[in-house]
């Protein structure tokens, strides 16, 4: 009697889905530094519970492997703020290739049932178009003193209190950049991006460059 019940509940465990089917995040412990949720408090890494509508999984499984500094100064939840090491990329796990695709296609699941843009059917940004929105995305709205982006010439330039935007357009999915930049504090309250109250043209016209914005030297 007592063996059946035994194998009852092992049963009952083994095919509990979490424990059945281990997850790399938790196994790896990314969730100490990383929301997995927004119910969480904020932690020191930026946040991961909309995983799925920010990042490409290209660029995502490429970044596990091989991670580089897009927050020069820290993160915002970061105490080590503006006295962040330079070589802290190096102090980011590093995960083996076939960890990495584990991994993505695990991050890629979480996801906002409310990121409802979809800016795939737009058309792209003509040259004017293109030429005015970095116009405003550098002196009208000064998105650059806090946004390294990338000049005409292809250099780097702008401020660090903010996340790199160099390689944006291979990192970030265009549909989440359009939800940030409606409201930014809905995704953080703690975000310390000022919201714009930019009409609708304005923000798609926005995100458009900023996925135009593509490192191609690295990640
Ligand atoms: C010791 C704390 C720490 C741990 C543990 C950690 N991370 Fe991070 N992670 C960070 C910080 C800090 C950054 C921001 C680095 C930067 O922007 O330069 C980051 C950045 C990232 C990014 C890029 C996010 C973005 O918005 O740019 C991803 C993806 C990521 N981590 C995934 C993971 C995964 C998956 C794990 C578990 C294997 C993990 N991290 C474990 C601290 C951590
Ligand atoms: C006062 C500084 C500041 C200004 C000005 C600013 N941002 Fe930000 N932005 C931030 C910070 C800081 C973050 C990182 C998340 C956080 O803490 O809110 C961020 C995040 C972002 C992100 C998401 C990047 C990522 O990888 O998570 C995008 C896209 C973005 N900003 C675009 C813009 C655009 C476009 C403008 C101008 C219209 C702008 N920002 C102006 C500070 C700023």
């Amino acid at each position: 009697m007592k063996k059946l019940l035994y194998t009852i509940i092992l049963g009952w465990l083994l095919n509990t889905p979490a424990l059945a089917n281990a997850s790399l995040i938790e196994e790896k412990k990314c969730s100490v530094c990383h929301r997995l949720s927004q119910e969480e408090i904020e932690k020191k890494g930026p946040d991961l519970f909309y995983a799925g509508n920010k990042f490409q999984s290209l660029w995502l499984e490429q970044y596990l492997q091989n991670p580089k500094t897009i927050r020069n100064a820290g993160t915002s939840h970061n105490t080590d703020f503006l006295k962040y090491e330079k070589d802290k990329s190096q102090k980011h796990p590093i995960l083996s290739k076939k960890e990495a695709r584990q991994m993505t296609e695990e991050l890629m699941k979480i996801t906002l049932p409310a990121v409802p843009e979809k800016m795939d059917s737009l058309k792209p940004l003509t040259k004017g178009k293109k030429a005015k929105t970095k116009y405003e995305f550098e002196r009208t709205f000064s998105c650059i003193s806090c946004h390294q982006s990338l000049n005409l010439a292809g250099k780097v330039r702008g401020g660090i209190s903010g996340p790199s935007l160099v390689n944006a357009g291979n990192r970030l999915q265009a549909n989440w950049v359009a939800s940030w930049l409606k409201n930014p504090k809905s995704f953080s309250e703690k975000s310390r991006m000022p919201i714009y109250k930019m009409d609708d043209e304005t923000r798609w016209r926005f995100t458009q460059f900023i996925m135009t914005l593509k490192n191609k030297n690295s990640q």
